[in-house]
This record gives structure tokens, sequence and C-alpha cells, in this order.
């Protein structure tokens, strides 16, 4: 493979995945590591914090190194280096971010701070080159449920978040109520099909105040209330129908939300992203939602939908395409919850 100075080496530990990758800065993949840390949290149903920062620890010089070999690059190839900053577990965060510092102060060279929301959207811009703007991008994770409007390249506007779960939490409790693993998003995917999503009547949450703002702790207690009423555990004869029409109405709640931006910006593209945008119910209603408003709609591979440092990489070269500032390595942070200004 022909070897140019133009790499990126780009490091995302968010939450639990371990994920390195090394991307050009004309933004070809030479290659993306994701080491998923499902099978230490499974037995709690849920991430614990403390445990992902330590395995982040051991894990990511093991897949730094196995992002450089698949890309066939040395350190010393690399031009410039990315990394996740916020928002996520903050010890999770640090190793990263720690991490990636030493490399760009050893080897003199810029370290690009990213966001991880950020990089999510940018997730939809590695398949899709021309996406027209003004766009709404609509955020779906384990973490974040959260809707922007970008009037162009790498602007983002904040129209609505969630004001208590997000929507892959809610998905990945109700799973671990049921017994049925971790994360519970793809597990309740793959149960719910071929399931009557009319069979469990759900309330849609409504914002009083005509906010864009999003909730899932309501649909979440709801599950739980029918859960214990109707005595449904994981053998029972309608649990497919019970998950379909779980899975059904959180679709149709982040779906709502984002036809309310459609009737109040005036948007050319809509585009879908995180973990959750893997769901299959989600991503063919939110393409019928496209044609339905006569608006373009664009998703990623679902591949780069849940968290992954190419994601990262990307938006590290475009950052640098368009020559945005670039801060000291030194004075690089992490951060829990919000970009700070
Ligand atoms: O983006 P991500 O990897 O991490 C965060 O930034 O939070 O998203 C993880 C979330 C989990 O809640 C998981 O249950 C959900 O994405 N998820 C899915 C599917 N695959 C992952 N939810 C529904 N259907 C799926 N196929
Ligand atoms: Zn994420």
């Amino acid at each position: 493979m022909e070897i140019s100075a133009n790499y990126i080496l780009a490091i995302e530990t968010s939450c639990d995945e371990t994920s390195a990758a090394v991307v050009s800065f004309d933004r070809q993949i030479r290659s993306n590591v994701v080491l998923s840390q499902d099978l230490i949290h499974a037995p709690f149903g849920g991430v614990v914090p403390e445990l992902a920062s330590r395995q982040h620890l051991k894990t990511i010089l093991p897949v730094v190194e196995e992002a450089l070999r698949r890309s066939e690059l040395k350190l010393q190839d690399i031009a410039a280096f990315a990394v996740t900053q916020g928002p996520g577990l903050i010890g999770s965060l640090l190793v990263g971010v720690c991490f990636a510092k030493a490399l760009a102060y050893y080897y003199h060279r810029p370290l690009i701070g990213i966001d991880h929301l950020q990089a999510h959207i940018e997730s939809v811009f590695l398949s899709h080159r021309d996406i027209p703007f003004p766009s709404l991008a609509l955020i779906v994770s384990g973490g974040h449920t959260s809707l922007f409007y970008l009037p162009e390249r790498l602007k983002y506007r904040l129209l609505g978040r969630t004001r208590d779960d997000a929507a892959g939490e809610a998905l990945d409790k109700v799973a671990k109520f049921l017994g049925l693993g971790y994360p519970g998003g793809p597990i309740i995917e793959r149960l719910a099909e071929g399931g009557f999503a009319r069979a469990f009547a759900f309330a849609i949450p409504r914002m009083k105040d005509n906010s864009l703002d999003f909730s899932f702790s309501g649909l979440k207690t709801a599950a739980l209330k029918l859960i214990k009423d109707e005595e449904i555990t994981a053998s029972h004869a309608q649990l497919k129908d019970f998950l379909a029409s779980f899975e059904s109405a959180i679709v149709e709640s982040l779906l709502f939300n984002l036809s309310q931006a459609l009737s109040i910006y005036k948007a050319e593209a809509i585009l879908l992203c995180g973990g959750v945008a893997r769901n299959r119910r989600l991503r063919s209603c939110f393409l019928e939602l496209g044609k339905e408003k006569g608006v373009k709609a664009y998703l990623p591979l679902p591949e780069y939908c849940t968290d992954n440092a190419a994601m990262v990489g990307a938006l590290a070269a475009e950052i640098i395409r368009l020559n945005k500032p670039i801060a000291s390595p030194l004075d690089l942070d992490a951060y829990a919850r919000f970009k700070p200004d």
C-alpha cells in the first residue's frame, strides 16, 4: 500500500467500546477496530462505569496497535491524532484523552478533540457525500437522544434532547427487567420480529411546552407496569407482540419530534444516527417519513451506528480540511456532559 503522511489515528472510549481507527485526510477508512465490553457489563444489565474505565486501560494499547497493523502504517506515519472528548463516561473518556495526548505530545503532532454527538452525525457523511443543507440530525443511542439543526457543514444547533432516559437506555432497561440480556436494543429487535405492534397500547409522550425535547421514562415505566400486570416473562406467549409494541412506541415517539421539527424548520434532508439507528423498524419508518415529507433521508451503514473511531477520524479530517482552529494537545480536556463553549 502506498504510504503518505496524511493519516489520522482516531481513538474513541466514551462509553463501553474501545475503538481506534486510521482514516486518511480524504476520509478513506484504512482500519477501524472496535472492541466491545458487552460481556463484562452483561451480568449487570447495563454499563458499570468503573469497570468500563478499567477495561479501556487494559485494551487501549492492543486496540491502537491492531488499528495500525491493519492499516499497514506506523505511528511515525500519522500526521494527526483525534480523540473523543465528550460527552460520555468521564473515567472512560479520560483513558482515551490521556492516551491520545501522550501520543500527540511525543510525536509533535496536532491532537483534534472531537464531540461524540458530532462524531455520530459524521457517521452519516461516511457513506453519503452530497447531503444538502440545512438538515436535521436525530441521534439515538444508549446515552443520548438529541435533535440537531445543521445549517451548514460542521455547524450544529441543538433543538431538543431527552429530559430523562435515552431511547436506547429505555430499551436496555426493559430487556434487563425481562432478563433478556444486554445490550437490550438488538435483543428486543430480534425477539420482536413478526410481533403485532398494536397488541399493547402505549401513550406517546408529548411535551406540554411545545419543545422538541424527548422523554422515555414514561414509556419505560408503562412497559414495566404492563410486564407486572400482564405477568409477561421471557417465555410468555405474547412476548413478541409486547416487544414489538414497545419498540414501535419508541420509534413513533422519536419520529414524532423529527416530524414536528420538519414543520418548524425548513430542511432539505433528515439524518439518523447512533446505536439505535441500527434498528430496522426505526430505519424503515425514518425512510418513510422522509418520503412522506418530501425530504431526503440519510442513514449510516449499520456498522458505523454504534460507537466507533472511524466516525471520529472522519470528523477530524473534515475539521482539518475546513481549517478549523485546533488547540494545543496539552490544553485538551474531557467533558462528561455538553460541549463547553
Ligand atoms: O451509540 P452507542 O453504541 O452508544 C452510546 O453512545 O450510547 O449505542 C448503544 C445503544 C444501546 O442502548 C443498544 O441497545 C442500542 O444502541 N442498539 C440498538 C440496536 N443496536 C444497538 N437498539 C435497537 N435496535 C438495535 N438493533
Ligand atoms: Zn455513542
